[in-house]
Parts: structure tokens; sequence; C-alpha cells
């Protein structure tokens, strides 16, 4: 039989964003916190650079804003940016306080900061090339040690209730259905709250530095259930991805660049002055677009990316993680460059938020990479992510714990009905489909678009929909087939946006429109179902 639970609120996610809610709650509230498998699943664990904040006297909340603006190219909101950086002391101070141990300088008391692009200031504190270990690790002990805190690994949320589900007056979510891996069953989860906190769809791309779960289920399960996207059509690629054959997703930190580290082509010479000033350290989009435009001009596999003209201790202190990864596939740092191609790492729209992390569903907040509040822009700047999971993560605490007085427990629901599906047959279709979607994703919706590729993508997306959507009605549901179901659904909500963004704007580039519009505006999309919070 499934069970039925009930919490006061329920986070989806147990990364950065959605532990940081469970521990700024009070402790009187009963807090459920699913993870799809292991509690450290998602990107969080995987950061290395670090986390952007204004720490250094020489550094200002106005420089940190300036630098995000111009990284985001017109269309970051202000007050959702000021709001960050403002708050990002405070955040970096809670980490501390919670026992994250960030590098020092050596010989000081005084917090390392490292520099990335975009930044024109040092000011990314690291945990040296682990920060989200370091985060991750420490969070989740935190968690651990709550008792009204209960965290619960292998169990993949379906779908989001509503009252609309439910047939009942309002606009409000009042749980979830999560499948519980360990048994199989489909089970209830009632609650006062809800918060979606499952990270990016990074996934939607063949590659990508994101661990396997990253297939933007929270912004699916969100559209699905009447929420708002916006800004989907900007999926960051991140520069430097470790190309080797057995190496599977292996970021190699912008930081390297921000510690000297040089781009270069297989005949040793540089290459990215030619596209900007900034050399190595212009933003991630710019980056990114030049190696791609540099592999196809030449017709090669990957650039290289050199610091072995660094002092070996030096780039061992610093990037230790990096150091034995490479060495353990035959490539000494300290000796030689690094071969390194673009892959999908962030992305930067999601479900529509407020400054406390509200959703268009009452009762529903969005934090972290599943969330869109306006801060990045077209372009995310580095270490902007983490901050933001921490900025955000403690609004929509604050807020529910504002709220927790007044909304009342949640109406009852119906269990999981699965009396009319059977078990599959041919998983084929799921691995089938899943390999097709991420393929096209990557050759037709990738770093450099045109508006023939994009709509053969959005032709072959509206084909697996159908199908998966058949999949789905007739068999139980899998892990695999939930991730599909959502994959397929995201990879479209990229897909209309870019169709409809007729400019080439940070992340967005298209041959068809390379020029920028006079006026920067956001894309959203509005599910048929939408409906205003007070409606
Ligand atoms: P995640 O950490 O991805 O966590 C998502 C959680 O949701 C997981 O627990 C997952 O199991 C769960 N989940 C997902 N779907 C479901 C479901 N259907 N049911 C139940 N649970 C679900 N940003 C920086 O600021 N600085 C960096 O240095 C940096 N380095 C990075 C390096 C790498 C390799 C990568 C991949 C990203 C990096 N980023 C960095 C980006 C940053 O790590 C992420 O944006 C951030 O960690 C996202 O945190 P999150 O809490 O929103 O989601
Ligand atoms: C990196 O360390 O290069 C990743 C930083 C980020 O994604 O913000």
């Amino acid at each position: 039989m499934p069970q039925s639970h009930e919490f006061d609120v329920l986070i989806i996610g147990s990364g950065a964003a959605g532990l940081t809610v469970a521990l700024t709650l009070p402790a009187h509230l009963s807090i459920g916190v699913i993870s799809k498998t292991d509690i450290s699943s998602g990107a969080t664990l995987w950061a290395q650079g670090g986390i952007a904040a204004v720490l250094d006297d020489q550094d200002s909340v106005d420089n940190h804003i300036e630098d995000t603006l111009n990284a985001g190219a017109g269309l970051c909101h202000e007050d959702a940016v000021r709001f960050t950086v403002e708050h990002s002391r405070e955040s970096i101070d809670w980490l501390i306080r919670s026992g994250v141990d960030f590098t020092r300088e050596t010989d000081s008391e005084h917090y390392h900061l490292t520099r990335e692009g975009g930044h024109s200031h040092r000011r990314i504190i690291h945990a040296a090339d682990a920060t989200g270990h370091a985060v991750s690790t420490t969070l989740t002990q935190q968690a651990q040690a709550r008792e009204n805190v209960h965290l619960m690994s292998n169990r993949v949320a379906v779908d989001l209730i509503t009252n609309r589900k439910l047939s009942l007056p309002g606009n409000r979510c009042v749980g979830a259905y999560i499948l519980n891996l360990d048994t199989g069953h489909v089970e209830l989860f009632r609650a006062r709250f809800t918060v979606v906190a499952t990270g990016g769809a990074s996934k939607a791309y063949r590659y990508t530095t994101n661990p396997d779960g990253a297939s933007g289920d929270g912004i699916a399960m969100a559209w699905r259930a009447g929420c708002r996207v916006a800004n989907m059509e900007f999926n960051q690629f991140h520069p430097t991805c470790l190309y080797h054959p057995h190496a599977k997703s292996f970021l190699i930190t912008e930081a390297v660049r921000g510690e000297g580290g040089l781009l270069k082509l297989p005949d040793g010479s540089r290459f990215m002055d030619r596209f900007d000033d900034r050399g190595e350290l212009a933003p991630r989009d710019i980056v990114a677009r030049a190696i791609d435009h540099e592999m196809k001009r030449l017709g090669i596999d990957h650039v290289y990316l050199d610091i072995s003209h660094q002092p070996a201790d030096f780039i061992r202190q610093h990037f230790p993680t990096i150091y034995e990864k490479c060495l353990g596939y035959g490539i000494d740092i300290t000796r030689e460059p690094i071969p390194v191609v673009p892959a999908a790492h962030y992305t930067c729209g999601g479900i529509m938020t407020d400054e406390r992390a509200r959703t268009d569903i009452s009762q529903l907040y969005a934090v972290g990479e599943a969330a869109f509040t306006g801060l990045h822009g077209a372009n995310r700047m580095a270490s902007n992510s983490l901050l933001e999971c921490l900025v955000y993560g403690r609004a929509a605490a604050e807020d529910i714990t504002r709220l927790a007085t007044t909304i009342p427990a949640p109406p009852a629901a119906p269990d999981w009905d699965e009396s009319q599906v059977r078990d599959s047959d041919e998983d084929v279709v799921i691995s089938h489909n899943w390999d097709e979607l991420r393929h096209f994703m990557w050759d037709y919706v990738g770093i450099v678009r045109t508006t023939k590729r994009l709509q053969r993508a959005k032709h072959r997306v509206d084909l697996l929909s159908r199908e998966i959507a058949e999949f789905y009605s007739n068999y139980r549901v899998s892990n695999d087939l939930l991730e599909l179901r959502n994959l397929v659904t995201v990879a479209d909500l990229i897909i209309c946006s870019a169709l409809q963004r007729k400019e080439s704007r940070g992340l967005h580039y298209t041959l068809d429109y390379p020029g920028l519009q006079p006026d920067a505006r956001d894309t959203i999309l509005v599910p048929t179902s939408y409906q205003t919070p007070s409606s």
C-alpha cells in the first residue's frame, strides 16, 4: 500500500537552494526534503569556482551590480540584482557560521578571493576548487542534525497537486505526488507550503557539465501546474569542460582562467584577444562562442586551456581536484595544456518568481536554478548562482515563516491512481528518445542557432511529446520515464523561447538575427491554464 505524508513544508530538492530553505525555517515547522537519488545528487556538489560576494574593501556592492548587469546583456532585473548583491555578505557569513571551511590566504586569516569571467574584482570566495562539495556536505550535516527536517532520498516528484487539479476553488499548491524508488509506489505528500528546488535542465543537451538528474523536473512540473516560465532560451554553455574519451561531464573551473590560464589553439597560439578585449576573462557567452567558432573554423575537436606557466605548487594548491582528476587521465596540468570543449552548464531561465521566491501559484515557491528571479538576464555571471540559491532560499524561508500561522492545513487529496497502467515492455523507447532529444538539442539549439534549425527541432520535439504522452498514459512511471517526460517539456520551452527571440543577445545567438533589438525584453511563456495568484 502506498504511504501518504503530511508536512508543514515540502521541499523538492536538496541542493544549496533546498537546504538553505530547510535550515532557515524555524524548528517548530515540520519539513520534508526529498531528493531524486542521494541527498547530494544535485549540481551543488560539483560546483568548483566558488560564490560571488562583496567581501573586499576595494570592492563594492555597486561594482558587483554593474558587472552582473554587463554580463546579463541588458536583461537583468536591476532590483533582483541589487537585492541579491546586497544580501551577499550576510549569506556568506551564514555559510561560515554553518561550518563551511573556505580557503584562506597563505599565512593569513583573510579568505582568499579568486576571479572569474565578467568580474572586475577578486570576489569569489571558495573552498579550493571543490566549493560545492564543502557547501553540500556542510548543509547536509546541518540538516541531518535537525529533528524537524526529514531528509528522504530516492524520491522522485512526479507532479504538483493544486486546488485546481482537485476541482477546489482558488489556486493553491497542496503538495506533490512522489515516486518512491525503493518501493516503486507513488506516494501522496501533502503540505501547507511546497518549495521547488530541483535545479536546472542542462541534461536536455548531449554534452553537459551537469549531473544526471538535471532534467528540469521542477520547471516542467510547475509549467504543467500553471506557472509562467521565462527566458528559457538562455541556456549557458560553460567554455571549458574536459575533453577526454573517458571523462564524463568534468568541468575545468573558470577560476583557472582567473588565475592566469590561457586558451590556446593546437599550434599553441592564443585566440581570445581577437574576440574580446577582456581575453580569457570575457563573460562566458563570448568565450564559449569564440571556442565554438575556432573549432568549426579549424575543424578541431577541442581547444586547450594552459596554466602550466604558473608554478607547479601554486597549481596543485589552488586546483587540487582538477590536478588529480586530469592526472588520472594522463594529463599533468603543471606541465601541459588541458584539452577542453564547451558544454551545457546552466539554465538561466525558469519558473517566474518574485523577491520572496513566490510563484504564480499560492503557497508554491521556487528557488535556485529552477527559478527565474531576473538576476541573470541573458547570461549568468560566474559564481552568481550559488549566491542566488542562498539569498532567495533565505527569502523564501522568511516568507513561509511569516505566513505559517495563517495558512490552513492542505485539503484532502486522492491517492495516485495506477489502475489504468501496466508495466512497460518496451523501455527501449525511453532510451532511444532520450538520446534523440539530447542529440538534436545539441545540434539544432546549441551555441549558434538559426531559425531553420530551431524549426527542425520544434518539429521533432512535437513528435516526441506525443509519443511520450502516450507512453506515460499507458505504463507505470519510472525515474527514466519521468525525466524524459520533463526533458521533452523543457526542450519545447527552450525551443519556443528561442524562436520568439528575434535578436542575438547574451547566450542566445542566431545567424538570422545577428543584431540587438532596441528594447530588451524577457521571453515569458504562459501556460494555457495560467491563473494569477488572486484568481
Ligand atoms: P541542485 O544542486 O542541482 O539540486 C537539485 C536537487 O533537486 C537535487 O537534490 C535533486 O536530486 C533534486 N531533484 C531534481 N528533480 C527532482 C525530482 N523530480 N524529485 C525529487 N528531487 C528532485 N555555481 C556557482 O555559483 N559557482 C560555482 O563554482 C559553480 N560551479 C559549478 C560547477 C558545475 C560542474 C556545475 C554543474 C554547476 C556549477 N555551478 C556553480 C552552478 C550551481 O552549482 C548550480 O546552479 C546550483 O548548485 C544549483 O543548486 P540548486 O539547489 O538549485 O539545485
Ligand atoms: C566554474 O567554476 O567555472 C563554474 C562557476 C559557475 O558556474 O558559476
